[in-house]
């Protein structure tokens, strides 16, 4: 296995993997307090490129997450594009030797595409991962942002019912709330599916994306028939025009670096010693929401643009005084 560090600017450390099968981008957008929190993603990318630029969108999106949520440090993403199934144990402990050697500087987590296999394998390389099992903390984080903006919330449509979408769906369930449901795959689920292609179309108060980011294109948002989009998913939008396109048709956005903080909670909070911290992080998500969503109303801006500037200035406000190294 080799490592190559690139410099990108506005990073502090950029690190191409190559794991022998496939290769890995490891980006570490803040290390804060010395360290960033952040996922493993592995996906079929089609090309290395596609896989550097998710892995830099993913960690910026992650140091905006866990400053949001009061945590001690930064944001940071591994992006491994899908290796063979032969080969991807060896390629998961050779990442897990190299996250190893960071000592600490980054700790991670599960993210879209890790197994439970994988996390085995890290487990047995690297001290610096966090707890698993989280989904549900996440999926309570999308229920709570969801009913502190949309208190009246009476329907939800939810995409994609996996670890965070299932939970969530019996969570809004268990509040009395209709939920309209879909998947791509064949899921053991009582309720009555709706076909994959017209969720969008799905009258509903909110949609819930949980499947895959990048789902919300112009022609997407054009087809929403609901108040608020709140979800689990990771940068829904396909590009940043497409979240004020969405805030032009009137529908209000929950933004994802809010509403699917919760596994970030847990997960920092226990790799920190801060297990006694997580009831309070959890609960303060949904009115850190509200005053978001309403300043965004209130300043007629997409909500996607006031997050990022009220976290922006955080992430500014923590270099002061942990200066880039
Ligand atoms: P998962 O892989 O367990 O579930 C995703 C589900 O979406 C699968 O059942 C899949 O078949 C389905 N799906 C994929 N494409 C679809 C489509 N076009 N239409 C309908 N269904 C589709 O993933 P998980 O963990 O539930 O994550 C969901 C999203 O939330 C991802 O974007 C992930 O990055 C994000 N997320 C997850 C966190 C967690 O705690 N698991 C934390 C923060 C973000």
């Amino acid at each position: 296995m080799s490592s190559d560090r690139q410099d990108v600017d506005g990073y502090d450390e950029v690190w191409r993997l190559d794991l022998g099968d496939t290769v890995a981008y490891l980006a570490l957008h803040a290390v804060l307090a010395g360290r960033a929190f952040g996922g493993i993603r592995i996906r079929p990318y089609p090309d290395e490129r596609a896989a550097r630029d998710d892995a830099l969108a993913l960690a910026s999106a992650m140091s905006r997450k866990v400053v949001l949520a009061g945590l001690h440090g930064g944001g940071g993403k591994t992006v491994m594009i899908a290796p063979s199934d032969e080969a991807r144990a060896a390629c998961v402990a050779r990442l897990g030797d190299f996250i190893e050697s960071l000592d600490g500087r980054y700790c991670c987590g599960p993210d879209f595409g890790f197994t439970a296999d994988d996390d085995a394998v890290l487990r047995e390389r690297t001290r610096w991962v966090a707890c698993s099992g989280m989904s549900a903390a996440t999926a309570r984080s999308v229920r709570d942002t969801m009913l502190a903006v949309l208190p009246t919330t009476r329907k939800v449509a939810v995409q994609g019912l996996g670890a965070v979408g299932a939970p969530l769906a019996n969570m809004l369930e268990a509040r009395g709330i209709e939920v309209a449901a879909t998947d791509v795959r064949p899921v053991a689920d009582e309720r009555k599916l709706v076909p994959p292609h017209a969720i969008l179309d799905e009258e509903a108060d909110v949609f819930a994306p949980c499947a895959a980011g990048g789902v919300l294109d112009a022609g997407a948002v054009d087809r929403l028939r609901v108040q608020l989009v709140c979800g689990g998913a990771n940068n829904p939008f396909a590009t940043d025009d497409d979240a004020r396109r969405l805030h032009r048709r009137g529908i209000g956005y929950v933004p994802d670096v809010l509403s699917n903080c919760g596994a970030a909670i847990v997960g920092a909070s226990t790799t920190l010693g801060e297990t006694h911290l997580i009831e309070s992080r959890l609960a303060a998500v949904g009115p850190l929401a509200r005053e978001v969503c309403a300043r965004a109303a209130s300043e007629d801006r997409s909500s996607h643009e006031v997050v990022r500037e009220i976290a922006d200035e955080r992430i500014a406000a923590l270099r002061e005084v942990d200066p880039r190294p």
